[in-house]
Formats: structure tokens, sequence, C-alpha cells
């Protein structure tokens, strides 16, 4: 079923796993993380930027797309659309009314008391149509659609805290040096921060870029609270990579299915591989 992301991450904070947001990019991508969920018997969060909904139409384009694909599918794991990266207010209504269960409302460059007001509205809204919210603080590095940084900035602890007490968000990403897209090297995540945060802030965390983070970081965050880990850029990099190598091996091949199925395929073994690697399948 189609679910808010709110129970789904209480029970993973509780068993000691984490779900994994995947990020749609188009119909093969919503295929494969679907299949891959189903069959693995896992929870999964769909991923989706304003970039993204923009590529594939619309808000409303996206929810009617994995309705009926569930429907297709007979997919009965617990399934929540999410809005990736809400850049306002008006970003998250829209998503919220489109059919969205769930929103990211990203304020985290703005001062942290307006942070606290937008952040406030979405989630009255929100909590009115059963939707959940992820806020965010700190700065994620790296680039993603239109959210771009230049640097990385570590999540305030205190902050952390007094945004979830003063706003009733329902799980919170904290900045603490993960970068979207690939690392350049091994990434350095705060987990004495994470630790803290997880005690004071009383609600899941969750982990932006988690392309390229070593198991051994995965559990280590896992055990410090966080119950959601956002992948994106694996996933473009594993379809590109099917894709080449299939119109390299048959340069005369232009029936999209032939070279987009394959990208298919190569989407579902990765997500697959994740929900393994961040302990979700058979938690469904
Ligand atoms: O919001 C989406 C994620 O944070 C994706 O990060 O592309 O590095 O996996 P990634
Ligand atoms: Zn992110």
């Amino acid at each position: 079923p189609l679910v808010s992301m709110t129970e789904m991450l209480k029970k993973a904070n509780a068993e000691g796993y984490a779900v994994g947001q995947f990020n749609l990019n188009n119909l093969e991508f919503t295929q494969a993380i679907l299949q891959a969920a189903q069959e693995e018997n896992s929870p999964v969060i769909l991923g989706v930027s304003e970039g993204a909904a923009r590529y594939m139409g619309g808000f409303k384009t996206v929810v009617a797309m994995v309705k009926a694909l569930m429907e297709d599918y007979s997919i009965t794991v617990p399934v929540a659309i999410h809005l990736d990266h809400g850049s306002s207010f008006e970003s998250c209504a829209k998503a919220i009314h489109a059919g969205f269960t769930s929103v990211m409302i990203d304020a985290s460059h703005h001062p942290f008391e307006e942070n606290i007001e937008t952040t406030t509205k979405v989630v009255e809204l929100a909590h009115f149509h059963g939707v959940s919210v992820e806020a965010e603080l700190g700065v994620v590095g790296g680039q993603e659609d239109d959210v771009v940084a230049e640097g990385v900035i570590y999540a305030d602890p205190n902050e952390c805290e007094e945004l979830v007490k003063r706003t009733g968000i329902d799980c919170l990403a904290p900045a603490l040096g993960s970068v979207h897209g690939p690392y350049k090297g091994e990434p350095n995540l705060g987990f004495k921060e994470m630790e803290e945060i997880n005690n004071r802030a009383g609600v899941p965390l969750v982990l932006h870029g988690g392309t390229g983070i070593p198991t051994h970081d995965i559990q280590k965050a896992i055990s410090f609270g966080t119950a959601k880990i956002n992948v994106n850029t694996e996933n473009q990099i594993a379809s590109a990579k099917a894709v080449r190598e299939t119109l390299a091996a048959k340069p005369e091949e232009y029936d999209p299915r032939k070279y987009l199925g394959p990208a298919r395929d190569a989407i579902k073994a990765t997500v697959i591989g994740k929900m393994r690697e961040f302990g979700s399948s058979n938690k469904a």
C-alpha cells in the first residue's frame, strides 16, 4: 500500500535497519525499484526531486504512474512517494495535493528561525493530510539537480533538538559530512554528532548522499538512529553503464526497450543489493 514514512521509520529504528530512499528519474527507475521492493519483501521510499518531477511531467504524473504500477505489479509492501529536497512551502503543498505521501522541506540554507517557520507551516498542512515531513539542518555537499552546495556544514545538535521540538517533523536529516554524488575518497561522517543528535532529537534520522558510503559506516549510522538512507547516483551510474555496454555491443540497435530494459535490470540489482545492505529485506 501507499503510506507515509512515519510508521516505516519508527519500525526501522526499533528493529535496527534502514529503509532506502531510491530516487525516480523515469518509468524504468520506478519499475525497477518497485519490483526490487516486492521481491525483497522490503518497505521502500520513492524519492522524487523537483527536477525529476519536472522531467517526468509533474507531481500528478508521478503519482499516477506509481499508483498504476503498484496495481499492475500487485505491490503489497509499504511504499511512500516522497518529495526530495522540497524548496518551498508552495512546492510541498503542490506535492501533497497531488497525492505524495511524504515531503522533505529543505530550508536548511535559510536562517534558522526562517527554517523553523517554513517547516512548521509544511508540517501543519502535511499532518492534516496524513503526510510525513522530513527537514534538514546543515549542508550536504556536492550537487543533486537544483541543490548545489559549495562546501559541507555540519548540523548543530542544539538546533536539531530545537527544530524537532518546535516543528513536530517526523524525521530529521542532519548533514554530517555526506555528499550528493560520488565521494572524493572515503566519506568522513560525524558519528559523534550523529550519536548526540540521535539522543536529543527523538525522531528517526536520515542520511543523504548514500552513494559510496562503505558498509561499516552504514551499519554505524543505523546504530546511531539512522532509519532512512537516500540513494540516487549509484542507480544512475548502474543504468548508464548498462545502456553504454548494450549500445557499444550493438551499435545498430534503436529500440529503446532493448537498451532501457538492461538499464532497468541493472537498477533493480543495485536496489536489491542496497536493501540487503540496509537490512530492510523481509521487513515489509
Ligand atoms: O536526496 C537524495 C540523495 O541524498 C542521493 O544522494 O545521489 O549521492 O546517492 P546520492
Ligand atoms: Zn539528498
